[in-house]
């Protein structure tokens, strides 16, 4: 059997037409610009703009975000084109599956899992930061950061981290919260999105008062700045050439890259959207353009209050807080109610996160790939209660005991594989299926498709080796459970067994 055997799209389409009977079509184009919304600002915003800030971009992070929107907004159109067409679970992987055959569709599945369950484990890191600095830094430095990670306390005493602890109680949390098979409803996510974006809006508001133009020259971090304090004592030089200038700026947009990662999961919610024909487009693009008007905002004042280079230091993790106390007197308060808000913010987006997950780990399972674990139901809630089992030990191994700038790296280059073989995928299908009715067309092809793999190719260079040494290691374990497990198992070699299974889930 060909490595590149393919899915054919007319049994997807009746895996989508039998979703119709078994999942609820209850979400409109609101809900999920809501839900893209809910999913996508998190820890990329409220951490990682600090730290690309920091130690890449200074300033010019928002030119950062601008180059990662765009990147972001051809794979959109790519995701919007697929997910009204091929309205089910599985997102990348599926469209994949269709267009360039069963291996690929593995690799980006396996890619998902960067994306999903990492993602997970980087936000849970960061909601351990944000409780660490609600209950004034009253957790043990040992029992919420990673062995890999030291810094030096106020007494010029050094400590080593243990456990990640409040991250996995977080997962933990969520995880059971899932089993239990308590959805978000489209209520409880639009009440968490309405806070996160006010929360963002109020901080761009007062913030903007607060702006010193002396932070924001130059916009560009010059060749030869200053080096840097990092929390161990040690300096931090810019002089590398993606710490500095242009390739600053791009290495920026790779680090900030992670704060739209979500809006790809809008399309694991296709077989629950009332008319995805219509609505998925714009579920997927409205939610990416809101936030881009935010980020661009909300990076200009952050680095506007507080210099860059102490983005390298304390204020490197809550970033928001710290500019806030530091910088924002008379603003206490507006510090502790960010800090709230962006608790229960992270907790949407690990939710949607595992969900998603979950959700790939099930199709992959159902199409053989992975053991059938993955697509067990628990008997009373209908929840794929083992696979979140599993979920929980290995992104806790993650949340617990690697660093999050690790983490969310790792995350970023698993989307971006995705992103970029979506775009790839549209091209392809344009030419194998010219005549399959496209409820919404991605403008311009090839050319959108093409410009979105080369900015999200330029994007996975710019990441620093160790986190590509570490993907491609991923990547080819991966391969060996391919070839030593999943080729063999695949219910291609048998379709009747290939059963529509898009309307498990209650
Ligand atoms: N975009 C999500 C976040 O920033 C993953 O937390």
């Amino acid at each position: 059997m060909s490595l590149f055997r393919k899915k054919s799209l007319d049994v997807l389409m009746a895996q989508a037409g039998d979703s119709d009977k078994g999942l609820k079509r209850t979400l409109g184009a609101g809900n999920l610009i809501a839900l893209g919304i809910g999913a996508i600002i998190g820890a990329g915003l409220f951490v990682r703009t600090a730290a690309a800030a920091g130690q890449h971009a200074g300033p010019a992070v928002t030119l950062s975000f601008i180059v990662a929107a765009i990147g972001c907004a051809f794979a959109g159109l790519c995701y919007a084109e697929f997910a009204s067409m091929i309205p089910i679970a599985g997102s990348a992987y599926t469209y994949a599956y269709a267009t360039m055959g069963e291996l690929i569709a593995w690799i980006i599945g396996w890619a998902l899992i960067l994306e999903y369950a990492l993602g997970a484990a980087t936000v849970s890191i960061a909601w351990s930061e944000f409780l660490n600095k609600l209950v004034g830094g009253s957790i043990p430095y040992e029992w919420s950061h990673s062995p890999f990670e030291r810094a030096l306390d106020a007494a010029n005493v050094m400590h080593t981290g243990i456990m990640n602890v409040p991250a996995l109680l977080i997962l933990f949390m969520i995880s059971a919260l899932l089993i239990k098979g308590t959805q978000e409803s489209a209520v409880v996510n639009a009440i968490i999105v309405i806070i996160k974006v006010a929360i963002v809006i109020v901080f761009i508001i007062i913030g903007w008062q607060f702006i010193n133009p002396a932070n924001h020259h130059p916009y560009l971090i010059p060749a030869d700045a200053k080096p840097a304090i990092q929390p161990d004592g040690t300096e931090y030089s810019y002089a590398d050439t993606f710490r500095h200038g242009w390739g600053g700026v791009l290495t920026g947009a790779a680090v900030v890259f992670f704060a739209f990662i979500g809006f790809d999961a809008v399309s694991t919610a296709a077989q629950e959207a009332k008319n995805p024909k219509k609505d998925m487009p714009i579920g997927i693009l409205g939610s990416l353009v809101i936030c881009t008007v935010l980020y661009i905002l909300f990076s200009y004042v952050l680095t506007g209050v507080a210099p860059y280079t102490d983005f390298v230091k304390s204020g490197k993790e809550a970033s928001v807080a710290y500019a806030i106390e530091t910088y924002m007197h008379g603003y206490g308060w507006l510090a502790k109610l960010v800090t709230v808000g962006i608790l229960a913010g992270f907790s949407s987006v690990i939710l949607v996160m595992l969900m998603g997950q979950s959700r790939v780990f099930y199709t992959m399972s159902t199409d053989g790939l992975l053991p059938k674990a993955f697509s067990d139901l628990h008997p009373k809630f209908r929840t794929p209660y083992k696979s979140n089992i599993i979920l929980f030990v290995f992104v806790g191994g993650f949340a617990g005991f690697v660093p999050g700038d690790v983490a969310g790296n790792l995350t970023s280059i698993g989307t971006l594989l995705a992103f970029i073989l979506v775009c790839v995928g549209v091209i392809i299908m344009r030419r194998n299926d010219p005549q399959r009715i496209r409820p919404f067309k991605t403008p311009l092809v090839p050319l959108i498709p093409i410009l979105g793999a080369i900015v999200c190719a330029a994007m996975i260079y710019s990441l620093d080796n160790r986190t590509l040494f570490t993907a491609f290691v991923w990547m080819i374990v991966g391969l060996v459970v391919y070839f030593s497990y999943s080729k063999a198992k695949s219910k291609l070699h048998n379709p009747a067994e290939i059963l529509p299974h898009a309307s498990d889930f209650e």
